[in-house]
C-alpha cells in the first residue's frame, strides 16, 4: 500500500512569515490508498497479519468519519477481502453521509448508535464471532502494537530523508492520541539512538493519560519485537497540552489559525481533530523561540482531511 516514501518538504513560505529557517513537513497525508494518512501505515502490518492468517474478512470500528474504518475499507479493497465497518454512532443522515466512503469501497457497515469504548470492543467481538459461526475468517483491526510498528518505520524513513537531503533534523511534532503512532515513532526513534526530540501535541487526552497509552504500546514493542532500546522514561518527549482547546474534535481559536494559515501559505490541508492542533503548536513552538532558530523542526501531518469536509460549521473566521 505504501511503497515508497512519503514526501519531506520544506515549508519555505512559513518560515519567511516566522521570520526562521528550518522548518519541515513530513506528509503523510499525501499517499496513494483513499487520500492517505496514518493509518495506511499501520495497515500494512495489520493486512500482513491478516493475510498471513488466512483471513478473508476484515472488522473494523469506530465513528462515522473514522480515517480507521475509511483506509480499513479502502485495504480490503485493494486485497480481496470482504469488509465489515461498525459505527459507534446513530444511522443519521449526517452520519450516513460521513460514512459514504467506506460504502464506495465496497464495506458492509453497520450503525450500532452511540456506545462506549468496552462496549464498541463488545460489538466487533459478536460480530467476528457471528462472521466465524458463518464459516469466514474474520480479522479484527486495529491491535494497537501491531499498528504502531507503521511508525517505527516511519522513524526511520524521516530519519533517511533528512540525511540525504544534509539537514540536521532536530525536533519532530506529531500528535497525541491514543499511541500507537507515537509509540511506533519513538521506538524507531530510540533505535535509531534519538535523533529527534518528539513532541506530543495532546488532542484528546490529559497528559497522564497520554503518557501511559504511549509507553504501554511502547513497552509492548520492546517486549514483542526483543529489540534493544532505552526505557520509556529516557526518551526525548516534550509533552503540550496547551493546544486541546475544549477537548477531542473541538474546534479552538489557534487550530483555525493555523489551518488558515498552512492552507494559504502552502496550499496543504488539515483538519480540526488531529492535525491542525499539531500544527498550531508546531507554529507557535517555532515562531516564538522555544524551537531554537538554528534547530530544524518537522511537523509529521498524518492525515485525516477527508474530515475537513464535514467542518465547515467549526469555522468562526470565515464566511
Ligand atoms: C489523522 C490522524 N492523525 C493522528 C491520529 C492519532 O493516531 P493514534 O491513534 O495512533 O494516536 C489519528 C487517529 O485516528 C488520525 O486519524
Amino acid at each position: 500500500m505504501l511503497d515508497h516514501p512519503t514526501p519531506f518538504r520544506r515549508l519555505k513560505n512559513v518560515e519567511k512569515l516566522l521570520g526562521r529557517g528550518g522548518l519541515y513537513i513530513k506528509r503523510d497525508d499525501h499517499m496513494e490508498t483513499a487520500l492517505g494518512g496514518n493509518k495506511v501505515r499501520s495497515l500494512e502490518f495489520w493486512l500482513g497479519a491478516a493475510i498471513e492468517s488466512g483471513s478473508d474478512v476484515l472488522v473494523v470500528a469506530g465513528g462515522a468519519m473514522s480515517n480507521l474504518c475509511r483506509l480499513t475499507a479502502a485495504a480490503a479493497a485493494m486485497h480481496g477481502l470482504d469488509c465489515v465497518v461498525i459505527h459507534n454512532s446513530d444511522a443519521s443522515e449526517t452520519a450516513k453521509q460521513q460514512s459514504f466512503l467506506n460504502r464506495l469501497f465496497g464495506a458492509e457497515v453497520r450503525f450500532l448508535g452511540r456506545l462506549g469504548e468496552d462496549q464498541r470492543a463488545g460489538a466487533v467481538a459478536t460480530a467476528a464471532e457471528e462472521l466465524r459461526a458463518a464459516g469466514r475468517k474474520p480479522y479484527i483491526v486495529g491491535d494497537a502494537v501491531v499498528g504502531a510498528l507503521g511508525y517505527t518505520v516511519a522513524a526511520q524513513e524521516l530519519h533517511d530523508q533528512a540525511e540525504a537531503d544534509g539537514i540536521a533534523l532536530r525536533h519532530v511534532f506529531l500528535s497525541g492520541s491514543m499511541g500507537p503512532t507515537e509509540a511506533g515513532f519513538l521506538f524507531g526513534n530510540a533505535l535509531l539512538g534519538n535523533p529527534f526530540a518528539v513532541h506530543l501535541v495532546s488532542v484528546e487526552y490529559g497528559q497522564a493519560e497520554l503518557a501511559a497509552r504511549v509507553a504501554r504500546i511502547y513497552d509492548d514493542l520492546k517486549s514483542n519485537t526483543q529489540l534493544q532500546a532505552p526505557s520509556f522514561e529516557e526518551l526525548p518527549i516534550h509533552y503540550h497540552m496547551d493546544y486541546l482547546g475544549d477537548g477531542y474534535g473541538r474546534p479552538s481559536p489557534d487550530a483555525e489559525r493555523a489551518l488558515i494559515m498552512l492552507a494559504r501559505t502552502e496550499g496543504i490541508l488539515t483538519e480540526f481533530v488531529y492535525t491542525a492542533k499539531t500544527a498550531a503548536a508546531f507554529l507557535e513552538l517555532s515562531e516564538n523561540g522555544y524551537i531554537p532558530n538554528d534547530e530544524a523542526c518537522c511537523f509529521l501531518h498524518t492525515g485525516g482531511v477527508p474530515s475537513l469536509f464535514s467542518q465547515f460549521d467549526l469555522f468562526r473566521s470565515l464566511d
